[in-house]
C-alpha cells in the first residue's frame, strides 16, 4: 500500500519525514507551520509528552479466544501508562492552550499515519496520507491544542486503509479541557465518562471478520461500546456526564434512553453548545461526538436505563447486513447502584459561541459547490476520485477567509446518508434543505440532529443540500475533507483541501 511515487516537488515520501517539506505549488506545509505552532517557550506544566505506539495486540472481549487487534498503547513521559478503554487506544486529556508533543512508533506491518481529528494542528501534524510512517517508522508530532475544550479523537488516515486499520481497533480519545467549561461545575472525575461506539463482526475463533462491505460500507452484526459487546456501567443518584464517539466505520446512531428520558445534549463534536437541548433523541454518525447530560436522581435504586439506538429509515445502504443501518439496537446499560447527594443543576447558558453570518461570507451569493456522487461502484466528492496530490482550483482557499459550502447529496442513483468532515478548522452549519420526494429519509433523523454550535462532521441525508460556513484561521497547507464513511472514504470520496 506504501506510496512510493514522488510529489509535485520531485520529494519522496522518506524526504517529507526527514523534515524537507516543500511541496509543489509552493506550499510551505512543514516548518513555516511549525514556527507558527511553537510560538514560545512552554513552561514544563504546559507541556504534555506522551509515548504512543500503534501495534498488535489482544484483548478479551468474547468469551474464549482473545481477538486480535491492532492498536494503540499510550505512556506519558513521567512513565505513567495512559487509561483505555478494552482495544480502544489511550483516553488523553490535555488542557487548551498546552503543547502536546507525541513520540509516535509504528509497530504495525504496514504504513500507517496518525490523524487528530477535530484539532486544529498545522498541515504538517494532520496524518496526511503523504506523512505514512513505514513499519518500525517513527515520527514526532508537536502541537499546540487551539480547539476548544471538548472530545476529541485520534485515528489512521493512511491510503486506502483507514478503514481496515480503524476496524482493527485504532482509535483514541483525545478530550480538552478548560477554565471557562471548569467554572460550570459540570459533573467531573468518576461522573465524566467516556464512550466510543463501534459496530463489530467475529468468526468463530473471536477474530474481527470485517470486509470493506461494497458500496455500502461495512456493517458489523452487533454493537460493541468501550471494546465491550455488553458493557454495563454502574452509577449512583446523580448527574453524569456521558461523551460518546461513534467510531463506527459506516454505522449511524439514533441514541435515545430505553425509559424515555429526554437526551439532554450539552455538547457536540467541537464542545459545549450555547445551551442544552432536550431531545427525543441524537443523531450520531461516523466521526461525530455528542455529550449528555444524564441525570439518573430519580431512578429507583437496582434500575436498569439502557442506551439504545432506534429505527430510522437511511435511504439506500447497499445490500443485506445482518444488522442493517437503520435498524433498532441496544447498545449499553446504566445500573443505578448506590444512593448519593447531587444537587448540581443544568447550567442554562453553557457557552459563548460567536456565530458565523452569510453576510460576511466572500462568496455570500455564490457558494463552492461540492456535489456527492457515485460513478458505478465508486463514490465520489466534488465530481472527483482520490489522488494523493490531486487538487481541484475550487479546492485552493485562502487562510482566514469566511466561505460559504454547499454539499450536495441528490445526483443520480443509491443516493444514501454520508457523514461529511473537513479537517483544519471547525465550521457551522447554516442550513439544510430536503428536495420534494426525500422527506420519508429526514423526516425519521431531524429531531436529532445538532446544528447549532461548532462541527467538523455532519450528517447529510439523501436528498438534501447541506450549506456550511467555513473559515480556516490558523493553518496554510494541505489538509483533507471527505466522507467518515471509512469504506467510502478509503474508496475515493476524499478530496485535499489546499489552505493558503
Ligand atoms: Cu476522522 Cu480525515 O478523519
Ligand atoms: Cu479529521
Ligand atoms: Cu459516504
Amino acid at each position: 500500500m506504501a506510496d512510493k511515487a514522488r510529489g509535485k516537488g520531485g520529494l519522496t515520501r522518506r524526504d517529507l519525514l526527514k523534515g524537507t517539506f516543500l511541496l509543489g505549488g509552493g506550499l510551505l506545509v512543514g516548518t513555516e507551520s511549525l514556527a507558527q505552532v511553537i510560538r514560545g517557550k512552554p513552561k514544563a506544566n504546559e507541556l504534555a509528552y506522551l509515548k504512543l505506539t500503534a501495534r498488535p495486540m489482544s484483548f478479551p472481549i468474547l468469551p474464549g479466544e482473545a481477538t486480535q487487534t491492532w492498536s494503540y498503547e499510550g505512556t506519558y513521559l513521567s512513565g505513567i501508562a495512559a487509561p483505555r478503554a478494552g482495544y480502544l487506544g489511550p483516553i488523553l486529556r490535555v488542557i487548551r492552550d498546552a503543547y502536546l508533543n507525541v513520540d509516535f512508533t509504528n509497530l504495525l506491518p504496514e504504513d500507517t499515519t496518525v490523524h487528530w481529528h477535530g484539532l486544529d494542528v498545522p498541515a504538517i501534524m494532520d496524518g496526511h496520507p503523504i506523512m505514512a510512517v513505514p513499519p518500525g517508522g517513527k515520527f514526532n508530532f508537536a502541537f499546540r491544542i487551539l480547539n476548544r475544550a471538548g472530545t476529541y479523537w485520534f485515528h489512521p488516515h493512511p491510503h486506502m486503509r483507514t478503514a481496515f486499520q480503524v476496524a482493527k481497533g485504532m482509535a483514541g480519545v483525545l478530550i480538552v479541557e478548560d477554565p471557562a467549561e471548569a467554572g460550570l461545575n459540570l459533573p467531573t472525575g468518576n461522573r465524566d465518562r467516556v464512550y466510543v461506539i463501534q459496530d463489530r463482526s467475529f468468526d468463530s475463533q473471536n477474530q474481527w471478520a470485517y470486509s470493506p462491505g461494497g458500496a455500502g460500507g461495512f456493517l458489523g452484526t452487533q454493537v460493541l461500546v468501550n471494546g465491550r459487546v455488553d458493557l454495563l456501567e454502574e452509577v449512583g443518584t446523580a448527574v453524569y456526564r456521558l461523551r460518546f464517539l461513534n467510531g463506527s466505520n459506516t454505522r449511524i446512531y439514533k441514541l435515545a434512553w430505553s425509559n424515555g428520558m429526554p437526551m439532554t445534549v450539552i455538547a457536540s463534536d467541537q464542545g459545549l453548545l450555547a445551551a442544552p437541548r432536550s431531545l427525543p433523541y441524537v443523531m450520531l454518525s461516523p466521526g461525530e461526538r455528542v455529550e449528555i447530560w444524564a441525570d439518573f436522581r430519580n431512578i429507583p435504586l437496582g434500575q436498569v436505563v439502557s442506551l439504545q439506538s432506534q429505527e430510522f429509515n437511511p435511504g439506500w445502504t447497499g445490500g443485506s447486513a445482518t444488522l442493517p443501518q437503520g435498524y433498532y439496537c441496544h447498545m449499553m446499560d446504566y445500573r443505578v447502584t448506590q444512593v448519593l447527594q447531587d444537587t448540581r443543576t443544568l447550567p442554562s447558558i453553557l457557552s459563548k459561541i460567536e456565530t458565523y453570518r452569510l453576510e460576511d461570507a466572500t462568496n455570500k451569493n455564490n457558494p463552492r459547490i461540492i456535489p456527492l456522487s457515485r460513478v458505478g461502484a465508486q463514490w465520489l466528492l466534488n465530481g472527483a476520485t482520490y489522488g494523493l496530490h490531486d487538487i481541484l482550483p475550487n479546492e485552493i482557499v485562502p487562510r482566514g477567509e469566511l466561505q460559504v459550502w454547499e454539499f450536495r447529496n441528490d445526483i443520480g442513483m443509491n443516493i444514501m446518508a454520508h457523514p461529511m468532515h473537513l479537517h483544519g478548522s471547525p465550521f457551522q452549519i447554516l442550513d439544510r434543505t430536503t428536495l420534494p420526494g426525500f422527506e420519508q429519509y429526514y423526516d425519521t433523523v431531524k429531531v436529532g440532529l445538532i446544528e447549532e454550535g461548532w462541527k467538523d462532521t455532519f450528517l447529510i441525508m439523501p436528498g438534501q443540500r447541506v450549506r456550511i460556513l467555513t473559515k480556516f484561521a490558523n493553518f496554510t497547507g494541505r489538509f483533507l475533507y471527505h466522507c467518515h464513511n471509512l469504506e467510502h472514504e478509503d474508496m475515493g470520496m476524499m478530496r485535499n483541501l489546499d489552505i493558503v
